[in-house]
């Protein structure tokens, strides 16, 4: 079958792959249709929003969806603002949108590329906040039988940068919209390290957090459009205390974090111990302002090249730590997302 759908533009990492056929869908119908056609010939299907969180490896010899499916309904109570956002919505896009309608809370959040239905899949998180705060239920289809189910918040398992729909059970089901509740009493959250000059503050606006947010971005992680990237290729590692105790020892200033009563260490601490800051292979660059970004810095690497990094600093900050990383960004080949351990496997000593 030819395979000459482009992904370029709708990847972040830039990546120059191909897929079979690429159908923008606006509607359930028309989603479950397509699918269900593609299934019966035997092929992988994909959904995406907006490839901000995927690196592809090959061609894709399937079809992937892009989903457009778009709608806000709100309604109130007397305490709370409720969304109903069907997932094909922009993510930061609602996040202005709602500021300007004087919904709030959802300013830390600011500027997360993506779409509304990828945010509760590893509920995207930034600033002090992440969508499990806000997130009442998740709406799931089946696209072959076509069945809808409603996930309330408890059975999501929301933590950090994981979910129920990141595991087995509901991998072949596709987020329809989502639920969230914004508090009408608006109490602004400035524990994050970086909106501490924010405090001082008193008559602090939804606006201004919004902003200083987007600048503070701005600065730290390079518009894929200029240079190919995912956000944070890896997530931060969290670690034994034995083991916290012992890193405090050797390295005084270690940025190790408290969340949930487990301890937390910057993978891009980790990553910059290892020198890689600035670090060039193949035209993929790991981030000078930001060790954890790696950056497709010629805009015409391949996925392996950007692949080969960063298994690169896996090994690498594996050996010098014992902290072995895990991968925040989907790895997809030719037939779908294939398992992280496949390509990042810890070395024994
Ligand atoms: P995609 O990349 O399109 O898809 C990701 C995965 O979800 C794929 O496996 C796809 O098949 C699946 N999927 C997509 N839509 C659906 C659906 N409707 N139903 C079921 N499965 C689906 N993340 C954070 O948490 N915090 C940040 O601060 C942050 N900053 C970022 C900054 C930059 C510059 C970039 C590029 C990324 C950043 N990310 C961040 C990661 C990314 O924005 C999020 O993971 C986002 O939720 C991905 O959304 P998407 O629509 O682009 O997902
Ligand atoms: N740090 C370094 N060197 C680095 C990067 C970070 O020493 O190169 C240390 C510093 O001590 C810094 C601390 O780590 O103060 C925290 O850094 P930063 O605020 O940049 O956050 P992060 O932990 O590196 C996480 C998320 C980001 C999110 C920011 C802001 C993960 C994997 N990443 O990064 O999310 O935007 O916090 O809240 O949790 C993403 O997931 O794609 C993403 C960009």
């Amino acid at each position: 079958m030819i395979c000459n759908y482009s992904l370029n533009k709708l990847n972040t990492f830039n990546i120059k792959n191909n897929a079979i056929k690429i159908i923008k869908v606006k509607n359930l119908k028309q989603l479950c249709q397509i699918w269900k056609k593609y299934k019966k010939k035997k092929l992988p299907c994909l959904i995406l929003g907006k490839g901000s969180n995927v690196l592809f490896l090959n061609n894709f010899y399937g079809l992937v969806v892009i989903n457009k499916i778009k709608g806000i309904h709100i309604n109130e109570s007397s305490k709370y603002w409720n969304l109903h956002i069907n997932s094909g919505e922009n993510w930061h896009k609602l996040v202005k949108n709602t500021i300007k309608n004087k919904i709030y809370g959802l300013e830390n959040l600011a500027l997360i590329p993506g779409s509304v239905g990828s945010a509760p899949i590893q509920n995207i998180g930034a600033y002090g906040s992440s969508i499990k705060d806000f997130c009442q239920y998740v709406d799931i289809i089946n696209p072959i039988n076509q069945k809808i189910q409603r996930i309330n918040k408890k059975k999501c398992k929301f933590k950090y940068r994981d979910s129920i729909f990141k595991h087995d059970d509901y991998k072949n089901h596709i987020i329809i919209s989502i639920g969230l509740s914004l508090s009408k009493k608006w109490i602004p959250n400035l524990n994050y390290k970086d909106l501490k000059k924010l405090r001082t503050n008193v008559n602090i606006t939804p606006q201004q957090i919004f902003n200083y947010i987007c600048n503070i971005r701005k600065k730290k992680i390079p518009n894929p459009k200029i240079y190919g990237n995912a956000g944070s290729f890896f997530k931060n590692p969290f670690i034994s205390s034995k083991l916290g105790l012992k890193l405090l020892k050797i390295y005084p200033q270690i940025p190790i974090f408290i969340e949930n009563n487990k301890l937390k260490l910057s993978a891009g601490w980790l990553i910059n111990q290892c020198k890689f800051k600035g670090y060039i292979q193949n035209g993929v660059m790991v981030h000078s302002k930001q060790a954890l970004i790696i950056l497709n810095k010629s805009n015409n690497a391949t996925g392996m090249d950007i692949l080969k990094l960063a298994i690169k600093i896996y090994n690498t900050v594996g050996i010098k730590f014992d902290i072995w990383l895990e991968p925040e960004v989907k790895i997809i080949n030719s037939y779908g997302e294939v398992n992280p351990s496949f390509f990042f496997k810890k070395i024994k000593n």
